[in-house]
Parts: C-alpha cells; sequence; structure tokens
C-alpha cells in the first residue's frame, strides 16, 4: 500500500490581511520543527491579495509550507470580470487548489458541471486539487449523505485519469460540521472517507483509490485532530478558524503529540 503523507491545510476563507498573513506564518515558522514539516504536508489557503506577500515570505524564509489557493477560474484568460486564473496561481507557485468548497457551491453558485471544470483546470496547469464534499443536515438525516457525496465525487473526477486521482486530495467537509464546532465523531468521519475511498476504487481501480489523500474537514481542533488522524482513511485535515491561529494551527499540525 502507498505512503500518504498527511496533509494538514489551512483554509483561511476571507479573513487576515496581507500583514497579519505574515505576522502569522512568522509565528508559525518558530512553532514548528523541521520534523513536523518532514512528516506532514502543511498548505495555507490565503485570500488572492495576500497570496504574493505569502510566496515572497515563505521562500526568503525557505518554509516549508506550500501556498494554496481557495478558488479559480477555469479558463485561462479572458473577459471575465473578477475572477483569477489558474494560470497566475501557478506562477505564483501555488500547489494546491481548493475547488467546490461548500461555501462556493452554497453562496456563489459552483454548480458539479463547474466543480468539474475547474478540477480539470488546476490540473491542465501544474497544481493538485483539494476537491470537497459533503451533505447538509437535511440531507445527512434523510439518509442521502451517501449518494450526495458519490454525485459530487463523480462529477469532480469522472473526466480524470487514475493517476490524476492517485495524486489529488479529496476532503470530506460535512456542512453541518463547518464553523459550528460540531465535530463529526471519528467514527462518522472515518465511515464517510472510507465510502468515498471505495467509490474512488469502483470508479478509478484500486491504486488510484489506495494513493488519494482523502481529508477530514469541519470543526478540527488540537482537541480532536488525533483522534481523527487516528483513522485509517483519514490522510488529513482542512482547517478552517482553528488555522487563524498560529499556536492552534501548530498544534494541529503537531497532531502526533497529542
Ligand atoms: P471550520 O474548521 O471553521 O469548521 O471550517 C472548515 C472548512 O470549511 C475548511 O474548508
Amino acid at each position: 500500500m502507498p505512503e500518504r503523507t498527511p496533509l494538514i491545510s489551512g483554509n483561511w476563507k476571507m479573513n487576515l490581511n496581507h500583514f497579519e498573513a505574515t505576522a502569522l506564518l512568522d509565528k508559525l515558522r518558530y512553532l514548528l520543527t523541521k520534523e513536523d514539516t518532514e512528516s506532514v504536508d502543511v498548505s495555507v489557503h490565503p485570500p488572492f491579495t495576500d497570496i504574493r506577500t505569502v510566496q515572497t515570505f515563505l521562500e526568503s524564509e525557505k518554509v516549508p509550507i506550500a501556498i494554496g489557493a481557495q478558488n479559480c477560474h477555469w479558463e485561462a484568460n479572458g473577459a471575465y470580470t473578477g475572477e483569477v486564473s489558474p494560470v497566475f496561481l501557478a506562477k505564483l507557485n501555488v500547489s494546491y487548489v481548493i475547488v467546490g468548497h461548500s461555501e462556493r457551491r452554497q453562496l456563489f453558485g459552483d454548480t458539479d458541471v463547474i466543480v468539474q471544470r475547474k478540477v480539470g483546470a488546476v490540473f491542465a496547469h501544474g497544481m493538485t486539487p483539494i476537491l470537497c464534499c459533503g451533505e447538509t443536515l437535511a440531507e445527512r438525516e434523510a439518509g442521502a449523505a451517501h449518494g450526495i457525496v458519490t454525485g459530487q465525487i463523480h462529477a469532480g473526477i469522472d473526466a480524470l485519469k487514475p493517476d490524476q486521482v492517485a495524486s489529488m486530495v479529496i476532503a470530506y467537509e460535512p456542512i453541518w460540521a463547518i464553523g459550528t464546532g460540531q465535530t463529526a465523531s471519528a467514527a462518522d468521519a472515518q465511515e464517510a472517507c472510507g465510502w468515498i475511498r471505495a467509490k474512488v476504487a469502483e470508479m478509478k481501480g484500486a491504486e488510484a483509490a489506495a494513493a488519494v489523500r482523502i481529508q477530514y474537514g469541519g470543526s478540527v481542533k488540537s482537541s480532536n485532530v488525533a483522534e481523527l488522524m487516528g483513522q485509517p482513511d483519514i490522510d488529513g485535515a482542512l482547517v478552517g478558524g482553528a488555522s487563524l491561529e498560529a499556536e492552534e494551527f501548530a498544534r494541529i499540525i503537531q497532531f502526533r503529540l497529542a
């Protein structure tokens, strides 16, 4: 079975200007040891307006944290007022792009078709998509969670080759757990992530399923990360609120010490 290096990602959402971003990363680099960043991949996903500053800081200080984005457009250039090209992100050494976050799906109309295009564009420009999926509370209570998540995964990966799927990241983020303080239990999170891996195996084969990294997201904190990361099909965390504070995010990255 391939070794899946854990990936802990901080999704800052619409928080922290470029000065605040530098201050947070400056603290974070002193809190993390060489062993931390050798055993765990770490990415931060600042607002677009911070990315150039974050890139300059991380590269000049040689901090082994990958740069991520929260979204992008699917076209390389054109008359798309207000959008950001994946080409521009790649030029800033962005490694990971979150695609299909539930806030984008619910508030900004990102449909499965749009998500599919964005995943393709991220790959086309040499970056790695973090494809988000997850059900609402109403869908879960109606027993529809598996169907919803399966549909989102289908749309996101159908057009991809197995080796692309092997190299990407899928984030299971149940919407009822995002920003609510109500984390999915480790058992529920494992059940969903195991289901996702099984679906990937059906769609793209056992090798892709064994290699794809699956993150859990939704109220991840230093107090619950170790138990979540102890589950066999959970390979990382997509962290919102708790990534905005250096000490707390460092403790999450150091989940093995908990
Ligand atoms: P919280 O960690 O704030 O619940 O947010 C999760 C999330 O949406 C990460 O993408």
